[in-house]
């Protein structure tokens, strides 16, 4: 069973080599076309924000963000299946969004696709709104599937 969300210490921390396997292994689980193992080695190689959500010392979730030029670009946000609906998304996104405007990000884009319903809402809920279509932009079982492109004004409440 799983234990109530205050239960649990949850911390948000950076990613390390370490954590590749588990996080591969909720990505696999969480996307019919998942990153490999080696898109997130370059992704910590590269210098992008690569988080996890520890709880309790295992890793329920992921967020790589990428930041440069004054914009923050979440590249991917990932709960593991077992760890959704518990707010453990939001609590992860909310630490991306602060993170970009410590670093003086002024937006936050992504892309999501247009049948992703709950993460959709986890957007909307935190501001995002939709600025932009990327035809084709996904692979999908039956083809390919538009992306929807979001963004999120991190001036709005000035600083
Ligand atoms: C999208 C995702 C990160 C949400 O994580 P989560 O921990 O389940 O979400 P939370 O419990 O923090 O929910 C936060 C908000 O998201 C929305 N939401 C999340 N799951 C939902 C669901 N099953 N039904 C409706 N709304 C949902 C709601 O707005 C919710 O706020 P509320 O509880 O006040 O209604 C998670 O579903 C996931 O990892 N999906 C697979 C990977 C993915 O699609 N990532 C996004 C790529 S763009």
């Amino acid at each position: 069973m799983i234990s109530r969300i205050e239960e649990v210490p949850v911390q948000v921390r950076d990613m390390t080599h370490h954590d590749l396997a588990l996080v591969s292994d909720i990505e696999r689980r969480s996307y019919d076309f998942p990153w490999s193992h080696g898109v997130f080695r370059d992704c910590l190689l590269a210098g992008y924000s690569c988080l996890v959500l520890d709880r309790g010392g295992y890793v329920v979730g992921y967020g790589i963000l990428s930041i440069a030029a004054g914009e923050a670009h979440i590249l991917n946000l990932c709960i593991d299946p077992a760890f959704r609906s518990l707010g453990y998304g939001e609590r992860l996104l909310d630490d991306m969004i602060h993170r970009a405007r410590e670093a003086d990000a002024q937006a936050m884009f992504l892309e999501v696709r247009p049948s992703n319903e709950n993460a959709r809402k986890l957007y909307q809920k935190k501001g995002f709104f939709r600025i932009a279509k990327r035809p084709a932009y996904y692979q999908s079982k039956s083809g390919r599937e538009d992306a929807d492109v979001l963004s999120l004004n991190l001036r709005r409440f000035g600083r």
